[in-house]
């Protein structure tokens, strides 16, 4: 079975731990704002779970449904979920894609972080039109643009390191633009004891990168207005 996050899979909590900290700074800022009377939290592209799980912790009335269809981070996220018998009847995770899914009729929020450049611009005015149909007026949505703003060649470079025990763990990146909007992401995937390496594997995506400009223009257009959280790629769409 073809699973394109098998790869990051293989440590992904320790590979994003360096960026986990803006995130959940953007996730108490909206906490306020989901609206439980509404509807459940739809986390698209749910991957191991984190975002979902900051949520069920901070907000006790909170419900989501998390959409992840990579088997391989979809059971990172169960993993974390049966720790907590108290989650199980809050949290739904479901395996099929957000083009595919049967979304919940109302939303009380909505998350899509390290997920929007999967889909092409055509895919992602649908994703918008989706969540402003669900959210109530007032509604918020987190989501992230992934950098460059505008595509260009990404020399190799280490994005994350982390020792555990004697193996330390390298992520190692690398992209080529594709047109005006899309990159070409290499990820490669290191563990190693001191110079020998133990495993290695590499996965190429195709990642689109809408400048923001262009982002908040589309979004505008599907009924949100933009709010960058601070100084990050996160936004914060709020439902007029
Ligand atoms: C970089 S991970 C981000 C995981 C998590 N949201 C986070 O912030 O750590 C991207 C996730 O999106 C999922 N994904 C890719 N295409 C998707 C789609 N069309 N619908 C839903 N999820 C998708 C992948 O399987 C992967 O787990």
């Amino acid at each position: 079975m073809d699973d394109p996050y098998a790869a990051t899979a293989s440590a992904y909590d320790l590979f994003a731990h360096p960026y986990r900290r803006p995130c959940e700074s953007a996730l108490g800022e909206i906490l306020p704002r989901l609206r439980h009377d509404h509807g459940p939290v739809l986390d698209i592209g749910a991957g191991s779970g984190a975002n979902a799980a900051f949520v069920l912790e901070h907000a006790p009335e909170a419900r989501i449904v998390a959409l992840e269809p990579s088997r391989s981070m979809r059971s990172l996220a169960l993993g974390r979920i049966a720790e907590h018998p108290e989650w199980h009847t809050r949290i739904t995770v479901r395996p099929e894609d957000f083009l595919e899914a049967t979304l919940p009729a109302r939303l009380g929020g909505a998350l899509a972080i390290g997920v929007l450049g999967h889909f092409d611009a055509g895919e992602r005015t649908g994703v918008l039109a989706e969540l402003a149909a669900r959210l109530p007026r007032g509604g918020v949505a987190l989501l992230d643009l992934q950098e460059p703003a505008h595509p260009r060649r990404v020399e190799p470079c280490e994005f994350t390191a982390a020792q555990i025990g004697e193996i330390a763990y390298r992520g190692i990146a690398e992209a080529w633009p594709v047109g005006e909007e899309a990159m070409r992401w290499r990820m490669t995937y290191l563990s190693l004891e001191d110079e020998r390496v133990l495993t290695e594997e590499t996965v190429e995506h195709v990642y689109h990168h809408p400048s923001p400009e262009r982002f908040a223009a589309e979004a505008a257009e599907a009924g949100f207005t933009v709010h960058r959280f601070r100084d990050t790629v996160l936004r914060i769409l709020e439902r007029r």
